[in-house]
């Protein structure tokens, strides 16, 4: 057969028939054949490859946004290599030059939040960047985020209207500008409600699971301790919860608690997790269909920014019982009001 044709069935460029294709195939595994993919990115400027850097691999809110970007990636002919950079600017940084040697054609990014010059050389020698759960300050590039504030606020609002008004937050790592958005929609649910601040009942974590716990325990061991605690992502949520069985607290009886970051395991625990869900395979597809359009279609119209919905799923952890989501309770609290 022809180059051209060999080409057709390595790319996929173009139908080729079942017994031709078959016999190229043969051919290949007679000859032990390989494609040489560094050779082809440098003869077609392009690899086909996709970099994924997100902030904490140990996160399952990154896990479900790598496999939304994977799917899409698979779907339109890519490879994705994921990256972990355990919330250190650092090893982002590191990670995405190395990413850009290996010749990716574009890069996904839940980063850490702190800004590097790179990423605008990275931009401006034409390798797009879209940033996911967070944009960078002084970055011009796609992003794909959250309506963080107001999560924040539906969940304390929810706690308020279940007559709470001692609230305490553990709030995530301050680098990561979602922590800040959340607690920004905590005290906005506190104003308009016409509730004071009480700054000992705000706790700075570190969105993970150590920080939850930490801080909930000094929320609990306060003079005049909360009773309801508000906690603002999953891991956070973990650690909340064992440190109110390490103080033989129920939930929500003695604590009602409110978390953000929907995931799995939710339904499991006894009582069920009220939170505020992400739509994460939303995420990543967002993401892995913003950066393939850049790539396929060039970079020219200004960055693109998608904000994605956030939805309170009640269930029994705050006390209202086993409603399935707001709505219901908008209706009970418009009778009730
Ligand atoms: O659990 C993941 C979520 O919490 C993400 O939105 C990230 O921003 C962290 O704060």
């Amino acid at each position: 057969v022809s180059s051209a044709t060999v080409s057709h069935v390595l790319n996929g460029t173009r139908y080729v028939a079942k017994e031709t294709d078959a016999r190229v195939r043969q051919a290949m595994d007679e000859l032990r054949y390989e494609v040489n993919s560094v050779a082809q990115s440098l003869k077609l400027n392009r690899s086909r490859m996709l970099g994924l850097i997100v902030s904490d691999i140990a996160n399952p809110f990154f896990t479900a946004l790598v496999r939304g970007v994977d799917d899409v990636a698979r779907s339109r002919g890519y490879t994705l290599i994921l990256c972990n950079s355990e919330l250190d600017p650092e090893q982002e940084l590191r990670y995405l030059r190395l990413l850009r040697q290996k010749r990716a054609d574009g890069m996904v990014l839940a980063s850490t939040g702190v800004y590097h010059r790179y990423y605008d050389q990275l931009i401006e020698g034409g390798c797009p960047l879209v940033c996911v759960d967070q944009a960078i300050a002084g970055l011009a590039c796609d992003a794909v985020l959250l309506d963080n504030e107001a999560g924040a606020y539906d969940a304390v609002t929810h706690l308020i209207r279940l007559g709470h008004r001692r609230i305490g937050i553990v709030g995530g790592a301050p680098v990561v500008a979602t922590s800040g958005e959340r607690l920004a929609g905590y005290r906005r649910a506190l104003r308009e409600h016409n509730l004071a601040e009480d700054l000992e009942l705000v706790r700075e974590g570190n969105s993970r699971m150590n920080g939850g716990y930490d801080r909930t325990l000094e929320l609990v061991d306060l003079p005049r301790p909360p009773s309801a605690i508000f906690t603002t992502n999953n891991l956070t949520t973990l650690g909340a919860m064992a440190a109110l069985r390490r103080r033989g607290l129920r939930v929500p009886d003695d604590v009602a608690v409110v978390g953000f970051d929907d995931f799995e395991w939710t339904e499991f625990f006894q009582p069920r997790l009220t939170t505020v869900a992400q739509p994460t395979d939303e995420f990543g597809r967002s993401a892995g269909e913003l950066l393939i359009a850049r790539i396929e279609h060039g970079m020219a119209d200004k960055p693109k920014r998608v904000v994605l919905s956030p939805r309170l799923i009640v269930r029994e952890s705050c006390g209202a019982g086993s409603l399935a989501d707001s709505s219901d309770l908008e209706r009970i609290f418009a009778q009730s009001e």
